[in-house]
């Protein structure tokens, strides 16, 4: 069968997605609101083989086993069921950003793989059947099919819990400077994470609370209100880390570098910078400004004690075939 690719940006949580009311079919605990990543993208080739004993995951040019390959043929299957076929497949991936760099990929990866495997098996999904597929293999690669801003409906069960775009690309220059802080592989997945979320006491509060910061996050973004936008980033990255770190067992993500950031930052925002941060599950801090000041901005990071690297990423499209 014919071979299709498909490439998908990842995206960076405004108001973010930590734990799930349903671990297996990956049902957020609360609704969440992103931005996608222009010109990082994971690019994705899928083919349905007769020959294949098995599914086959080839990263970067380096076969993958385990369980990477089993989260993969997880998603394949869906795919086989929808089609009604019974054929293994060849999955080839590429990221053009390092893993490791504080960016999620696995949302551009289950993305892309989404669309690329859907389409290699004879399937025409529309974007709600894309990005709910695109959930089952990771939360946040829901939000990487449609385009620019986007926000992933809690919704009542499978079917409504789907990933919707509130502005095109072109509504609001935003840029993300995130400053790398350790590059090196995290410690504790946002797959555990979520798991342990529960646990924390607090998360009741943030969960309970979220459709008020949804509901702030959005009228800042359609506003165009970079102020109220920075103020809601923070504190809701602020809220997610505080039931990371009051779980049992602890999570904490940040380092000293992460905080001095932090500090930087809202001094910057005071003396009149557009700059806000928000932090996923890591040490790197996603520093959003208007895209104007993006040069400044980036200058500024790099001449922080503990910054190793700034990438930076305007907001980009939706996920397509290539
Ligand atoms: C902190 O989508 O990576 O980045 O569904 O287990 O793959 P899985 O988790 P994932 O969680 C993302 C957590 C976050 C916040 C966010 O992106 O909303």
């Amino acid at each position: 069968m014919t071979s299709v690719t498909a490439q998908a940006n990842p995206n960076i949580a405004f108001i973010k997605y930590w734990g799930n009311r349903d671990n297996d079919l990956r049902l957020p605990s609360n609704g969440s609101i992103s931005m996608n990543l222009d010109g990082l993208f994971t690019r994705t080739a899928v083919s349905f083989q007769p020959s294949l004993p098995f599914d086959e995951l080839i990263i970067n040019g380096h076969e993958v086993a385990g369980k990477g390959l089993t989260r993969v043929s997880y998603i394949l299957d869906l795919v086989r069921t929808l089609a009604g076929i019974n054929l293994n497949a060849e999955v080839m991936s590429e990221n053009n950003f390092p893993a490791g760099a504080g960016i999620a990929s696995s949302a551009a990866a289950f993305a892309a793989l989404a669309l690329s495997a859907s389409k290699a098996a004879g399937l025409e999904l529309d974007e709600a059947q894309l990005s709910r597929l695109a959930r089952r293999g990771s939360g946040s690669a829901s939000r990487s099919i449609p385009s620019g801003f986007v926000e992933w409906k809690m919704g009542t069960g499978d079917d409504d819990c789907v990933a919707v775009s509130i502005a095109p690309p072109e509504h609001w220059a935003l840029t993300d400077c995130v400053a790398i802080v350790n590059a090196s592989h995290k410690k504790t997945g946002s797959t555990e994470g979520h798991v342990l979320a529960w646990t924390s006491p607090l998360q009741a509060a943030r969960v309970a609370d979220a459709t008020r910061r949804l509901d702030i996050c959005r009228n800042a973004i359609l506003n165009k209100d970079f102020e109220a936008f920075a103020n809601i980033i923070e504190h809701d990255s602020d809220m997610m880390h505080s039931v990371m770190m009051t779980s049992n067992p602890p999570l904490m993500y940040w380092q000293s570098a992460t905080v001095e950031i932090f500090y930087a930052v809202r001094q910057w925002r005071a003396s009149g910078l557009p700059v806000g941060y928000t932090v996923d599950a890591g040490a790197n801090v996603h520093v959003m400004c208007l895209s104007e000041y993006a040069k400044e901005v980036e200058k500024r990071l790099r001449e922080l004690p503990g910054v190793s690297n700034v990438l930076v990423a305007g907001v980009g499209g939706a996920a397509k075939v290539v």
